[in-house]
């Protein structure tokens, strides 16, 4: 095959938010985690990687172009979510023998994130989602998305969880290849579709400390991180999968609240200490327990990633106290923007189908 034909498939992936958060792997190499954890994917009208595959006979290597720069393709957890995408796809050559050698051609993989990216708003997620996707399609793979899941695990832990619309769930799994340590659904979107998310940018900024090396450090120096994976995490997990099952948002508003106040913990009880959190992100959690005082209830959950950025989930029927304070804190440039530097109100309704 030397026709310099070009075969392309793309593909959309949203970020997913953790209300239980992965923090700690347990297996580098595999990137297989320490402790399960609990998402929700947002609409990806709203934070998503755009990714298109492609490959040709006229392609002499593999690339990655991020928003227009080249990437360092040659990373292990890269190579390792290629190796099995062709792998799969020589299968299916070896089985049908008139389908094109596809599997044995340079890929050109072109991505797009319309968030920042390294900042805490989840891009290896979306980002490592889209690109195993994208492949599969060009692939013409016939693989589920838990198979995609174990996939994309091995690019990043967290973007096991995209392949999935609404609430997601990963399991650690126990085997030692990692076969059952991928993301399952816990309810789809349209389970609870009356949940809303804002995102509020407090820096766009990559991050000091990328996820990958803040974990080991965690793992490797952090008092608190043992007693995280072993007992607060598998209750909360939990009981967060009733509280969702069971539509109550008081629940899984001070789940998600406290959890990400200890996951943020142990990353203060590592050696050096990791503030992911900053001044503007302390100002968020204030705001959020005001509304929550004022209303007499619990309106409002913040959850943070491993960065400065706040998500913050509620109910529709909450929009105007939640969205319209959070608005008119944008307006008054307090150092927050909207997840794309805009209307707050648009950024993050979730979650819909992917
Ligand atoms: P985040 O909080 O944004 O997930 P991480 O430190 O976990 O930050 O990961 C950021 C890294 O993920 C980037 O430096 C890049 O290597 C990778 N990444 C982000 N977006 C994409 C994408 N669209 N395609 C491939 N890799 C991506
Ligand atoms: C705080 O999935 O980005 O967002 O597997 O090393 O790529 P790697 O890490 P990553 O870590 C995400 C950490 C988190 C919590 C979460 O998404 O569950
Ligand atoms: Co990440």
């Amino acid at each position: 095959m030397a026709d310099g034909k070009v075969y392309r498939a793309s593909t959309f992936a949203p970020v997913n938010i953790a209300v239980i958060k992965y923090w700690g792997k347990r297996d580098t190499k595999l990137n297989l985690p320490t402790n399960s954890s609990l998402s929700v994917t947002l609409s990806q009208d709203d934070l998503r990687t755009h990714t298109t595959a492609s490959c040709s006979t006229s392609f002499t290597s593999d690339t990655l172009t991020l928003n227009g720069q080249p990437q360092d393709i040659s990373t292990p957890r890269t190579q390792a979510c290629l190796r099995e995408l062709r792998q799969l796809r020589k299968h299916l050559e070896s089985k049908d023998t008139s389908l094109p050698q596809l599997a044995s051609l340079s890929l050109k993989i072109v991505s797009e994130n319309n968030f920042p990216t390294a900042a805490g708003l989840a891009s290896s997620a979306a980002g490592f989602a889209a690109l195993v996707r994208s492949i599969a399609n060009l692939y013409a793979l016939p693989a589920s998305p838990t198979e995609l899941s174990r996939i994309a695990r091995q690019g990043s832990g967290s973007a096991c969880r995209s392949l999935f619309g609404g609430y997601v769930g990963w399991n650690h799994g126990s085997a030692a290849d990692g076969s059952d340590s991928v993301a399952y659904e816990v309810a789809p979107a349209e389970h609870w579709p009356e949940m809303r998310a804002v995102i509020l940018v407090a820096s766009a900024e990559k991050k000091d400390v990328s996820s990958t090396a803040g974990m080991q450090a965690t793992v490797g120096t952090s008092a608190l991180f043992k007693a995280r994976a072993e007992t607060i995490v598998p209750q909360r997990m939990k009981e967060m999968e009733d509280a969702i099952r069971g539509k109550d948002f008081e629940k899984f508003a001070s789940l998600t609240t406290r959890d990400s106040n200890s996951f943020h913990a142990t990353c203060l009880d590592t050696d050096p200490p990791i503030f992911y959190m900053n001044d503007t992100s302390r100002a968020a959690v204030r705001v959020c327990q005001a509304i929550n005082e004022t209303a007499g209830r619990t309106v409002c959950a913040y959850t943070f990633d491993a960065g400065p950025n706040a998500v913050v989930y509620y109910l529709a029927a909450d929009e105007a106290v939640v969205a319209g304070t959070f608005r008119g804190i944008l307006g008054e440039k307090t150092g927050w923007e909207g997840s794309r530097g805009e209307k707050v109100e648009k950024a993050g309704q979730v979650p819909e189908n992917i």
